[in-house]
């Protein structure tokens, strides 16, 4: 690589870095909890941003959709792959009379615990734990609580590999 190649990797890394810290402050502004060196990638979709926490040292990358009305929480050293929908309600459905929409929603709680990786385009439901430094597959939904490390994949994801502490 010349002289020109090396000056426009280095505006390169510096845009991405200046992205990077534009979207961490932004997001700063709007959760209820931002720890240290919390690293936003990019943009992502939010609802209830008030009663979404994230700790120290977590990674969220790019065009993940957070629905925090039910309440997120996020631990430390955190890994959030790109597209990761994390939903925290569900509609009501009992009547069959009253449509969907009108019948309200109940709201549950997604934990994801210290240390975790959840990978790209996942979805984790409402009620949701995940254990610390579990992984959570690509693509996975998640219906269940993960065990701590483990490794769980597919629809409905399961266990697929379990690590040593
Ligand atoms: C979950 C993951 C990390 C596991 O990797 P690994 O330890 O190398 O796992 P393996 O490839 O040995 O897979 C173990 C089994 O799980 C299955 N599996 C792994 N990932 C899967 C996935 N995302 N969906 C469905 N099944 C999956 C494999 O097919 C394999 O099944 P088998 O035992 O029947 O053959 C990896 O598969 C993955 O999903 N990576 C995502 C990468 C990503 O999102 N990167 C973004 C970075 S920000």
């Amino acid at each position: 690589m010349g002289i020109a190649g090396v000056i426009l990797a280095r505006i390169g890394r510096m845009i991405l870095k200046g992205n990077t810290l534009y979207w961490t402050a932004v997001y700063s502004l709007v959760f209820e909890h931002m720890g240290r060196q919390v690293a936003m990638l990019g943009k992502i979709y939010l609802q209830g941003p008030e009663n979404i926490s994230i700790g120290n040292h977590t990674t969220i990358n790019q065009g993940c959709t957070f629905c925090g009305k039910g309440g997120i929480k996020i631990g430390a050293d955190v890994l959030i792959g790109q597209n990761v929908n994390i939903m925290t309600s569900n509609y009501k459905y009992s009547s069959s009379i009253v449509p969907i929409r009108a019948q309200g929603q109940i709201y549950k709680k997604v934990i994801i615990d210290d240390g975790a990786w959840i990978c790209a385009a996942a979805i984790i439901l409402p009620g949701v734990k995940i254990g610390k430094r579990a992984i959570v597959g690509a693509g996975a939904v998640v219906t269940k609580d993960v065990a701590p490390f483990t490794i769980v994949a597919g629809n409905p994801a399961k266990v697929v590999k379990s690590m040593s502490k």
